[in-house]
């Protein structure tokens, strides 16, 4: 089953800390709005869903207090094990598969962990089954599909869209929808979800800033994949690096959607 494997599974632990890290540095600001606006309060129940380096599972934690508590699934959880807060629960395991009692959350909030689950509407139907009649869930997702370099030298331009296109590749020969975060507003209307805000960023981004670093690391980290898919070679990786550094570079980094939702039944299914 090494084609459905995480993707970063395999990934340097110093590595992959960095990049999560950097990941929590460009988005945590965003999701805390969004988590905020649920109106997240004390002796709440949470699930937050592939915690990665946990920035977000401390702040929920200290939000719902001591009568509240903060369960955090994940695959891998060595970067969040050592958490060790009353109101936290930490659980190694995959969110298709974790048994969750139904109907207990107030608010179940995942980021970037679908788009690496095949099968996510498995994922989602255990989110959804988990949630209170009237719980909020908010879900962020890439599209990774508009990703583009937009100014830059012409040829290092052309190396850049090449590691896109395999980017693209490498999401599709694993079954993966690489544009889900724009389907994320239809799918959650499907399952009779009543949707309460939706947003979608689009980094126009220079080399050097927040998202550039993070699509840089992600970069390095599965440069065999991206090569293995014959639509970039070495070079096209080394050149996407030098770009993803360059001040006066210029491209749509993968934007994020963002929607929160909230139940109006007891539980939805996910087709
Ligand atoms: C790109 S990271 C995002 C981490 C964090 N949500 C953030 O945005 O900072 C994806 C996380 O989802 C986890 N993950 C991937 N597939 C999963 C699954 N099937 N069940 C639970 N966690 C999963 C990974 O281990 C990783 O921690």
């Amino acid at each position: 089953m090494s084609e459905s494997k995480y993707i970063f599974a395999d990934s340097q632990h110093s590595q992959e800390i960095e990049r999560l890290q950097t990941l929590e540095t460009v988005f945590d600001s965003a999701s805390r709005k969004q988590i905020l606006a649920t109106g997240i309060t004390q002796g709440w129940r949470c699930l937050e869903v592939g915690a990665g380096a946990g920035s977000i599972i401390r702040w929920m934690a200290e939000i719902v207090g001591e009568d509240g508590k903060v369960i955090a699934v994940d695959l891998d959880t060595q970067f969040i094990a050592n958490i060790e807060l009353p109101n936290v629960e930490v659980l190694k395991a995959d969110i298709r598969h974790v048994p969750l009692e139904r109907h207990s959350f107030d608010l179940i909030h995942a980021r970037h962990v679908l788009i690496h689950i095949p099968n996510f509407q498995v994922a989602l139907s255990q989110m959804l089954d988990s949630l209170k009649p009237g719980g909020w869930i908010v879900v962020e997702e890439p599209d990774i599909s508009a990703a583009k370099a937009v100014f830059g030298n012409e040829a290092v331009c052309q190396s850049v869209n090449r590691v896109n296109q395999a980017s693209l590749q490498m999401f599709a020969n694993r079954g993966i929808d690489y544009a889900l975060g724009v389907k994320l507003p239809a799918i959650f209307q499907k399952l009779g979800l009543q949707l309460l805000s939706i947003e979608n960023d689009t980094p126009l981004s220079q080399g050097g800033s927040g998202i550039a670093k993070v699509m840089k690391m992600s970069t390095v980290q599965l440069a065999d994949k991206y090569v293995a898919t014959g639509k970039a070679t070495h070079q096209d990786i080394e050149q996407y690096c030098l770009f993803a550094e360059n001040t006066n570079a210029w491209a749509i980094y993968p934007p994020t959607v963002r929607v929160t939702a909230r139940t109006t039944r007891a539980a939805a299914s996910c087709q």
